[in-house]
């Protein structure tokens, strides 16, 4: 974009901002930010007090909210909460690193863009927030993670990127969880790039880079 002022010209360069939702660690998140380059993170958005997510973004100095599902009179109140408090700080992209509550229609009508997620499953194989552990008490050989588009369902929406994982004799949840979030580390941040230079177009349940 560019604002003509008197005689001369002001380029203002915007970069594509993203909304952080997080309810954990924060490793996810550290990633996001390490790779910020294309575009920057404007906020970060909890539920859960306390948590190294919001530590982590306080420490690169982003803005960070608290909202807690059980102060709001329903879902859809705690979810427009939220889409409020992302708009606030300018939003082009909603990301969910590891955020573990469901947001309802009111949250994707408000915020206006695509929201992401990354789960830790190759799906639809094993939805739900014990994807790992589910994986493994099946006795898959491969799974992996997920980079999809959310919509109102949990983990329904249409797949963006997949990275494959493979279980090692011996795994427990944690240590094959590690290795996944080592691949969503990684796919996580290249598609929000993607996004970034406007090189995903979603058809239906397809989604093609371009
Ligand atoms: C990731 O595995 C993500 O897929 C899942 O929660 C984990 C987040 O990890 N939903 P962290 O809190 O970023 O370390």
């Amino acid at each position: 974009m560019e604002v003509r002022a008197g005689t001369g010209s002001i380029p203002i360069v915007s970069r594509y901002r993203v909304g952080v939702l997080a309810s954990g660690t924060g490793s996810l998140l550290e990633a996001i930010l390490a790779a910020a380059d294309s575009y920057e993170v404007t906020s970060v958005v909890s539920d859960r007090p306390g948590v190294r997510a919001l530590e982590i973004a306080r420490d690169a100095g982003i803005p960070t909210a608290l909202f807690r599902l059980k102060d709001f009179p329903d879902r859809d109140a705690f979810s427009l909460a939220i889409a409020r408090e992302q708009l606030d700080h300018g939003l082009d992209l909603s990301a969910s690193a590891g955020f573990m509550k469901v947001l309802s229609r009111p949250y994707f009508e408000a915020v206006g863009v695509p929201y992401v997620n990354s789960h830790p499953a190759l799906l639809p194989a094993f939805p739900g927030a014990h994807a790992v552990r589910d994986a493994l008490d099946y006795g898959v050989k491969v799974t992996g993670t997920s980079i999809i588009l959310c919509d109102e369902g949990i983990d329904t929406g249409p797949v963006i990127a997949q990275e494959a994982v493979a279980v090692e004799p011996g795994d427990t949840e944690e240590s094959l969880h590690e290795r996944i979030k080592q691949a969503e580390r990684r796919l996580f941040p290249d598609v929000i790039r993607l996004f970034a230079a406007g090189r995903v177009k979603v058809e239906g349940r397809r989604v093609h880079v371009l």
